[in-house]
């Protein structure tokens, strides 16, 4: 392991977020053994738990997730898990400078800093501050959760402070969607076989669809969902990024730069969306969720029509769509092929299609047209797949341990840019100043048929 010692403080600990997603990666990263030969891990939150009842709370969440335990691991990890109460910013530290001293010796007083901000937008800004004031951004770097910031205007205001308290070589701002096994396939799977990538443009490809319905309710984080929405959770952030990923042109080499370079260029060349291009819907039952705003207009749908101003994909619609309390989960890219030109009659129309499931480890599907067996020509549309986890010897990571181990070895390249994200606020921002009324929808339906018209009657695709 990493001989650095470190000190991971974990902002909105005691939050969904958290426990969800963020402790667990960290025991995962443990079990393995990425963690760095000595650390700590810090949690804080406004409340007042002691460092047991937090160790004890981290074990439910790990639990929740469905690892079993091995005892003599977990307690070797829940011992180093502090709790730092009182809340955090620039006036009051609350506890957090106290249990930090107080660390430091068991750690090594040289000790490096991993800031983690799992925590909503609002507070990523007061807590930067806060960093800066009490003097914890020296030798450290900053993850932040999305979304960073939640306009044009916000995102520029937050970045500004992040600039004036920090270098942008400690930022760390996270997409998770970038940090899937499949989302990384993209990639490997375009630039290493001439195959797809000769077809990777728009003479071969007629439509690309970015596709994440979920099944998911957001009872248990109303409060945050209501002041987000399904815009901002969903599209403009992971699935512009997702965009982005099938968008850029090859990046002069896999280096952190050269990646980061080829997604903000790309990003650069998103039309800014027409309101007649995006779909809002909000699930029918939404308003009468405790932490909703009475008469909430938030979206819990919203499907976009994206255009990328490149010669590659210049007249190639990218359909986005994602939603809550939908018919089924997916996660799911899909390039759909243009028809050939003849001479063979009767070829289903869009039939060729080459399909990613982000979900889990990853699924890569490819569709292709066939002669029926069988007397006389006729076609028949088959479809093959490869399952990530069937590769031998293959040992997935979970997007959220795959990224916070980046974080560990100081690699940027799955991490968004200050200069992207700016793109990405630019190309949303019609949307933000004017947002489309929601339309209403059935639980457990397909979202809006409104939505589904931006597919051109091609309408999504499912996995096969
Ligand atoms: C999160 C969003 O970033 O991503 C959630 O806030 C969404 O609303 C989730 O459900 C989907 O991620 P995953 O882990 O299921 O791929």
């Amino acid at each position: 392991p990493d001989q650095e010692p470190t000190i991971f403080v974990l902002f909105g600990a005691t939050g969904d977020l958290a426990h969800r997603m963020v402790l667990p990666a960290y025991y995962e990263l443990y079990r393995r053994g990425l963690m760095p030969a000595h650390w700590v891990l810090i949690g804080n939150g406004r409340g007042d738990v002691s460092h047991e009842d937090f160790q004890g709370d981290v074990r439910g969440a790990v639990e929740g997730t469905g690892v079993q335990l091995d005892e003599q691991e977990w307690s070797a990890f829940a011992g180093r898990l502090r709790f730092a109460g009182g809340g955090f910013d620039d006036t009051d530290p609350g506890s957090l400078l106290d249990v930090i001293d107080t660390v430091r010796h068991q750690v090594g007083d040289n000790a490096r800093y991993i800031h983690y901000l799992a925590v909503p937008p609002v507070a990523f800004g007061p807590l930067t501050d806060g960093l800066k004031a009490h003097d914890l951004l020296t030798r450290a770097r900053v993850v932040y959760e999305k979304p960073y910031g939640t306009s044009p205007q916000s995102f520029q205001e937050l970045d500004d402070r992040v600039h004036a308290a920090m270098d942008e070589s400690q930022v760390y701002r996270i997409d998770h969607f970038l940090g899937k096994e499949a989302t990384q396939d993209l990639h490997v799977l375009r630039f290493a076989n001439t195959l797809v990538a000769s077809i990777w443009n728009n003479r071969h490809v007629a439509q690309v669809q970015i596709d994440v319905p979920e099944t998911l309710d957001v009872a248990d984080r109303a409060a945050f969902y209501d002041a987000t929405g399904a815009f901002r959770d969903m599209v403009a952030t992971h699935l512009f990024q997702v965009a982005a990923e099938i968008a850029m042109e090859p990046p002069v080499s896999f280096s952190a730069a050269d990646l980061q370079d080829a997604r903000e260029s790309v990003i650069a060349a998103f039309r800014p969306l027409r309101s007649e291009d995006v779909v809002f819907g909000q699930v029918e039952g939404y308003l009468d969720l405790p932490e909703v705003r009475e008469g909430s207009t938030t979206e819990t749908y919203a499907a976009a029509r994206l255009w990328v101003d490149t010669d590659r994909w210049r007249d190639v619609p990218f359909v986005l769509r994602s939603g809550k309390q939908l018919a089924k989960s997916e996660q799911r890219v899909t390039l759909i092929l243009k028809e050939p030109d003849g001479p063979l009659d009767g070829v289903p129309l869009h039939a060729g299609e080459l399909s990613f499931s982000l979900a889990g480890d990853g699924e890569i599907e490819l569709s292709l047209v066939l002669k029926k067996p069988g007397p006389g020509l006729d076609t028949v549309r088959q479809t093959m797949r490869l399952s990530l986890d069937d590769v031998p010897d293959s040992d997935p990571l979970p997007p959220y341990v795959a990224l916070l181990h980046d974080v560990t070895l100081g690699d940027r390249s799955l991490f968004t840019t200050g200069a992207g994200l700016e793109q990405a606020w630019r190309a949303a921002a019609p949307i933000i100043d004017a947002p489309p009324t929601p339309i209403r929808y059935a639980v457990g339906s397909d979202g809006p048929a409104e939505g589904d018209a931006l597919t051109d009657g091609i309408g999504w695709v499912a996995a096969q």
